[in-house]
């Protein structure tokens, strides 16, 4: 079965630019001028390089640190209007898949571009399950690890490991062989989180249990004793096969980018998938739901807000959880998994920590610091409860993202694999440096 994305046809907004449209430059230092064309109201920046002072000039950079500004790709695979509040993948909207799908056919859209039929979907999930089991080798080397190791960076090494252990993922020029990583590192995400997770309590390792859906498997590796059978609470699978929904796909993130500069140099999807872990890593991406918990117990109680608040408007604090380079309105992910955080409380009992939570939106929704600057909640300012809620220690919760975000980097990586236009990421720099220094013997320094 191929796993290609369908090739992208996304309409061109028409507002966006039609054929012709230009932008007039006029450089101040030379007089001369220039029509950039426009195109899906962006310019490309190497359309720059032909204003110059003479003919020694390099030419004109464009210059966006944090790319800003600065589109890096064609992408059909997500859509996201930061002002609007508007999440879709391949055009459908987050809110209609999370209630009506599940993370699996969520998967095969994002990869394939296109809902499956009935039978695509029972062959795409039978060949997931087909992969939940890792090499045994990789629990040997998930316990080299030390006692107290966080999973997060667990799993970053033993997704890298997994491309030793598939030494021919390197073909990535071969379709098939694109299909079967893609089947691979989907499947076996959970099972080296699970494996992860039990290391660091000090349990057996549990194998993956074929006859349980996604997120029910993940919960049977996680939580299994001595049952003989592991059943998980339908309510909480469905709320995780949810979050993993949510956290799918983001277009163009810190992770995603991250996959795909590292896949441009044509290296195999584990290794670019484990640049991507180590991306969310950090907590301003996915490490952001951990530090929202230890956030909120630090606070305590609701009586401590106002003083926390007062904290992070005079720049002494962050309030986790909130803002967004995109968002400027409310994160549409946000509101689904507070549903979410109900169907599991209802299971779990409610998390203390939820009335904090809430009171402290309430109350920075309403100040001007968070109004002006358009700072919301976003995904991970309920999220973590969640995991808590499951029992699961806070060092998990980039793990848990991780999982669900793996199908996005995986289609984002054969969408960059495929387009003739991606070549070895590389940007240029603005040299701040010295110049043309004789080499000083040491002996003659101050
Ligand atoms: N608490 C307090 N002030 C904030 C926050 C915050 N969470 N986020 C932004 N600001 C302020 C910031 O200080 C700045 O103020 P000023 O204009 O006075 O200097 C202004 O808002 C603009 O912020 P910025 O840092 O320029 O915005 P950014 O786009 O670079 O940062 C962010 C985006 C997500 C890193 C940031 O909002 C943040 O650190 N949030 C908390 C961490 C977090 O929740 N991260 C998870 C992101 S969602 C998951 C994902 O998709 O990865």
């Amino acid at each position: 079965m191929s796993t290609e994305p369908e090739t992208a046809s996304t309409p061109v907004a028409e507002a966006n630019g039609t054929a012709g449209d230009t932008l007039s430059i006029t450089d101040s230092r030379t007089g001369a001028s220039y029509e950039i064309p426009i195109r899906d109201g962006a310019v490309r920046s190497l359309d720059l390089r032909q204003i110059k002072v003479d003919d020694d000039d390099f030419g004109l950079l464009a210059y966006d640190p944090a790319f800003m500004n600065t589109a890096s790709c064609r992408s059909a695979v997500t859509y996201l209007d930061g002002d609007l509040g508007v999440l879709e993948y391949r055009g459908y909207p987050i809110e209609q898949l999370a209630e009506h799908s599940s993370y699996l056919e969520v998967a095969f859209l994002l990869v394939h571009g296109e809902l499956p039929r009935t039978d695509e979907l029972d062959a795409w999930v039978y060949d997931i399950k087909m992969h939940t089991f890792v090499h045994e080798n990789l629990k040997s080397f998930i316990q080299g690890f030390r006692h107290d190791a966080h999973p997060m960076g667990m799993l970053l090494g033993a997704v890298g490991a997994l491309s030793t252990f598939y030494p021919d993922a390197n073909q990535i020029h071969d379709p098939d062989n694109r299909a079967i990583q893609t089947i691979r590192l989907i499947a076996k995400m959970p099972t080296l989180a699970a494996f992860s997770y039990r290391h660091n309590m000090g349990q057996p390792y549990v194998y993956p249990d074929n006859d349980l859906e996604y997120a029910g498997n993940l919960l049977g590796m996680l939580y299994k004793m001595t049952e003989l059978k592991y059943q998980p609470d339908p309510r909480i699978a469905k709320a995780l096969d949810v979050l993993f929904i949510l956290h799918a796909d983001h277009e163009q993130n810190c992770s995603t980018t991250a996959v795909r500069a590292i896949g441009s140099s044509q290296v195999d999807p584990y290794s670019a998938v484990a640049g991507g872990i180590a991306a969310l890593y950090g907590p301003s991406h996915g490490g952001a739901n951990e530090e929202v918990v230890r956030m909120l117990m630090r606070i305590g109680s609701n009586e401590n807000i106002p003083d926390f608040i007062d904290g992070v408007k005079a720049g002494r604090e962050r309030l986790m959880g909130f803002g967004h380079r995109v968002y400027k309105n409310y994160d549409p992910r946000a509101r689904i998994i507070k549903k979410a955080c109900d169907d599991v409380f209802e299971v779990t009992g409610i998390n203390p920590l939820l009335a904090i939570a809430t009171e402290l939106e309430k109350i920075a929704l309403g100040d001007d610091y968070f109004v002006s600057r358009r700072l919301y909640p976003n995904v991970d300012f309920y999220s973590g409860l969640i995991y808590q809620a499951l029992g699961l220690p806070m060092a998990m919760f980039p793990v848990m993202f991780a999982i669900g975000r793996t199908s996005g980097w995986i289609a984002q990586w054969l969408e960059m694999v495929q387009d003739p236009e991606q070549k070895i990421a590389r940007p240029r720099q603005i040299y701040t440096g010295e110049r043309g220094r004789d080499y000083v013997p040491i002996s003659q320094r101050d």
